[in-house]
């Protein structure tokens, strides 16, 4: 592994000066040459399982913007789509699937799981090989909550009530459920590494949404479970979680999950952040919206961050993903500003 992959080193707990860069949904829709090759494509997941595609939007913001981290293109519902549950994504309205039920919990296939994946694995050897040497390669998955309360509800909600209900009614099947997609989310993050990512995000997009037991079961435990197969099998591959609006857990999560990264939604206040990264590296927070508006807006988010928490380690990133109205003249603003960080 080449020693200039910044973004490694302070994984492992050093400072860098700037801090290394990256986006969520950093390969997407606020890039033309993104929906120029979507349109060519015809559907959103046959971009992520054909590795030409796939690979191509994944250089495509690395070669725009030399970011030091590159994320292999693909979504996270492809588990469960592996694991035999349907999945179409729809203009406008996301991702559908058939709601599952606890019978249907009992009768998941998993004989194809790596067969279905194989495009995924594929996608990643050409990546390496593709990505110029200083550039991570970052693979990743849903956590077992989040892909959950997807296959619950079968699409997106605001608050997630179908899964946090079915948890409260069906105790047993969430259970199972969440210890399935804990199982095979660790075999597929060591297949991505085997294959050749650097480091792997665990995305847990709907934590905020939980109350204490249930962030103690769905989300600390099984990402608890992950991180400790992927080590078994890694040792030197870090884990970045991402509980999104964790916001006092936060420092219990990183704790009792053993993750090397914490990825910080932008509510986290930084002296919160601050005080986060004295166990680790925090990855963050820029809100999204500032990105959008530009300007001072952006100027002053940025400057916030990389006053608060530049002297660590910090690995600058948003607090969630790029949207696709973000002008790509911001993008350039926000990494110019970045990278003229010189510390202080
Ligand atoms: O970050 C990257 O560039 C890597 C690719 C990536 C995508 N999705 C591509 C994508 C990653 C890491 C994800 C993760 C993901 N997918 C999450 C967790 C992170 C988060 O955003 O909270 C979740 C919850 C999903 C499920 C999902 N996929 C939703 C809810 C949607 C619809 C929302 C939307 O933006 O349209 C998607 C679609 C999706 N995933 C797109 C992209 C680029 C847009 C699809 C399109 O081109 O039409």
């Amino acid at each position: 592994m080449p020693e200039n992959r910044i973004m490694l080193d302070v994984l492992k707990g050093h400072k860098s000066c700037p801090p290394p860069l990256w986006m969520m949904r950093q390969a997407g829709r606020y890039l033309p040459e993104y929906r120029e090759l979507r349109k060519k494509a015809g559907s959103f997941l046959d971009l992520c399982y054909n590795p030409d595609f796939a690979v191509e939007v994944t250089l495509q913001p690395i070669r725009r913007f030399d970011f030091d981290a590159s994320i292999l293109f693909s979504d996270i519902l492809v588990v469960p789509h592996a694991l035999g549950r349907d999945l179409r994504f729809e203009e406008g309205r996301g991702p559908l699937m058939t709601p599952i039920s606890a019978a249907d919990i009992g009768r998941l296939d998993v004989s194809n799981f790596h067969q279905h994946l194989a495009p995924v694995y594929e996608t990643v050897k050409r990546l390496r090989a593709e990505l110029p040497a200083k550039t991570t390669l970052i693979g990743f998955c849903g956590a077992p909550w989040t892909l959950a309360t997807y296959m619950i509800a079968g699409h997106g909600t605001p608050d997630q009530a179908p899964a946090r209900l079915f948890s409260y009614s069906e105790p047993e099947a969430m259970g199972r459920l969440i210890s399935i997609l804990a199982d095979y989310s660790a075999e597929y993050l060591i297949r991505q590494i085997d294959a050749g990512v650097d480091a792997v995000q665990i995305f847990d997009s709907w934590s905020g949404v939980l109350d204490e037991p249930g962030f103690e079961a769905f989300c600390i435990a099984p990402v608890a479970e992950i991180v400790r197969k992927v080590r078994a099998a890694h040792p030197n591959v870090p884990v970045i979680g991402f509980p999104k609006g964790a916001g006092a857990r936060y420092a219990a999560y990183r704790d009792r999950t053993g993750v090397e990264g914490l990825g910080l939604d932008w509510t986290v206040p930084l002296p919160y952040a601050r005080s986060l990264q004295e166990g680790g590296a925090v990855q963050g927070n820029l809100d999204p919206l500032r990105l959008v508006a530009g300007g001072r807006a952006l100027a002053e988010g940025v400057d916030a961050i990389l006053s608060a928490l530049g002297s660590g380690p910090l690995i600058f990133n948003l607090g969630h993903g790029i949207t696709p109205e973000t002008p790509i003249a911001h993008v350039e603003a926000m990494i110019r500003q970045v990278r003229s960080f010189s510390g202080r």
